[in-house]
C-alpha cells in the first residue's frame, strides 16, 4: 500500500513511517527537519509554505506516487496564553494543524476522485473536545479539523473518498514534556508510547471506521466527564499533570 505521512520526523509520525515502511509498505514522509538514512522517502517541507507543499506534489508526481492512504500528522503545540494572548503563536497551530493538513486535501482529493479510492486520516486530540488554559490555537485548530472531515465525510462517502478521524488522548513525545521522561518514555500509566501510538494509528488505516478513539480506556473516561464545567476540568486535570 501507499501511504502518506505527514510529521514523520518525531513522535508518534516517525513510529508509523518506521513500522510501515518495515513491513513493506511505500511510505512517503514530510516534515521540516533534514531526516538522514530513514527507509522511507521523506521531503524536507514546511506544510504552511504552499509552495512547498507544491514542490512535494511533484516530486510525487514525477515518482509516479499515488497514495492509497494519507495521514495528516503534523502539528504544532502553539502556547499562546502563556501571558497575554498571543495572536501570531495562534495562527501559527492554525496554519500548521488546520490549513497544514487540508492543503494536501485540496491536492490530492481530485486525483482521489479521478481513481475512485483514497482515504484521508485527520490526527486530532481530546484537546479537540476540552478548551486548554495554556492555548487558544490547539483546541479550536484540531476541532476545526475534526470538524472539517466530518463535513467532508458526508459530502464525499458516495464517491468513495473515506475522512476517518482519531482522537488521541495523552501520548509520550517531545511535543507534550509533562507526559515524557528525559529518555523519551511515559510518565504515567494512562499515557501511550509514541511506538504504541503508531501501532493504534495503523488500526485507522486499514480499518473503516470514521472515528477512533485511542487508547480506548482514557478516551472513555475523558468523553463521560464532557459534562464536568471547563473550570472544574481544568484544576483537576493540571493537578493530575503536576
Ligand atoms: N503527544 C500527544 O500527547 C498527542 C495527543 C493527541 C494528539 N496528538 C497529535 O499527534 C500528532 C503527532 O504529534 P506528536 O505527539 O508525535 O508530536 P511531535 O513529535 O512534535 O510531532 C509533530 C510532527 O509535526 C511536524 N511539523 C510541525 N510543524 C510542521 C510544519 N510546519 N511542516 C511540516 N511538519 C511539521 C514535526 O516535524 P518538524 O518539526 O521537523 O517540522 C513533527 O514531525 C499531532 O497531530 C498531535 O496533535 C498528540
Amino acid at each position: 500500500m501507499k501511504i502518506f505521512i505527514t510529521g514523520t520526523s518525531s513522535g508518534i509520525g516517525l513510529g508509523l513511517a518506521k513500522l510501515l515502511s518495515d513491513e513493506g509498505h511505500e511510505v512517503w514522509g514530510v516534515a521540516r527537519r533534514e531526516m538522514k538514512s530513514v527507509k522511507y522517502r521523506y521531503s524536507v517541507c514546511d506544510i504552511t509554505d504552499h509552495a512547498q507543499v507544491s514542490k512535494v506534489m511533484a516530486e510525487m508526481e514525477e515518482a509516479k506516487f499515488l497514495p492509497d492512504v494519507v495521514v495528516l500528522g503534523s502539528a504544532i503545540l502553539p502556547k499562546d496564553l502563556e501571558g497575554s494572548f498571543d495572536y501570531e503563536k495562534s495562527a501559527q497551530g492554525f496554519a500548521t494543524n488546520y490549513d497544514g493538513a487540508l492543503i494536501w486535501v485540496s491536492k490530492l482529493l481530485p486525483k482521489f476522485l479521478e481513481r475512485k479510492s483514497g482515504k484521508f486520516i485527520a490526527v486530532s486530540s481530546t484537546s479537540a473536545k476540552r478548551p486548554d488554559i495554556k492555548s487558544v490555537g490547539l483546541p479550536a485548530s484540531k476541532a476545526a479539523l475534526s470538524m472539517a472531515f466530518r463535513s467532508l465525510r458526508l459530502r464525499y462517502r458516495p464517491d468513495n473518498i473515506k475522512f476517518s478521524t482519531v482522537f488521541f488522548g495523552p501520548v509520550a513525545t517531545p511535543v507534550i514534556p509533562e507526559f515524557t521522561t528525559k529518555d523519551g518514555g511515559k510518565k504515567f500509566f494512562f499515557v501511550l508510547s509514541a511506538a504504541k501510538a503508531a501501532k493504534l494509528l495503523k488500526k485507522a488505516i486499514f480499518g473503516n471506521r470514521d472515528k477512533y478513539y485511542f487508547p480506548f480506556l482514557f478516551t472513555c473516561i475523558f468523553r463521560l466527564t464532557l459534562w464536568i464545567p471547563d473550570r472544574i476540568y481544568s484544576k483537576i486535570s493540571s493537578k493530575l499533570k503536576s
